[in-house]
């Protein structure tokens, strides 16, 4: 049964940004199945590091396009980004050094991290780019 799904109110009016959040949300999903069934430590790992590649690509794309329209908030939008993403590296050297393993509380912070940022961070961006019509 899934458990992390994305919610209409993460729409964003964006098709591709929305697909990209929706693939994130799968991926944590994907994530949160290989934990419960007990699969092995590498597929497990293999999903975590599936999910990093993909944020990463997915917050360079947002990055992108933030400089492209000058938003004036890139500067902290990309510290969030940068944020997660060391919280998330770290997590996956830990699981690789075998100290840790994939936990649900690291999948709800995830889940909730994504959440937030989409609802509040994101939606500047499209409140910005809507704004500019
Ligand atoms: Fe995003
Ligand atoms: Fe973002």
């Amino acid at each position: 049964m899934s458990r992390y799904l994305w919610r209409d109110e993460y729409a964003m009016g964006d098709a591709e940004v929305d697909a990209q959040h929706r693939k994130l949300f799968a991926l944590l999903d994907q994530l949160y199945e290989a934990v419960c069934v007990g699969e092995g430590q590498d597929a497990v790992g293999g999903v975590l590091e599936e999910l990093l590649a993909y944020t990463r690509e997915h917050f360079h794309q947002e990055e992108v396009v933030m400089r492209e329209i000058q938003y004036p908030g890139l500067e902290q939008h990309q510290r969030e980004h940068e944020k997660l993403m060391a919280e998330v590296r770290h997590q996956l050297e830990t699981f690789r050094r075998g100290e840790r393993i994939v936990s649900i509380e690291l999948l709800e912070f995830m889940n909730n991290w994504l959440g937030n940022h989409i609802l509040k961070s994101d939606r500047l961006v499209s409140d910005f780019i809507s704004g500019r019509g």
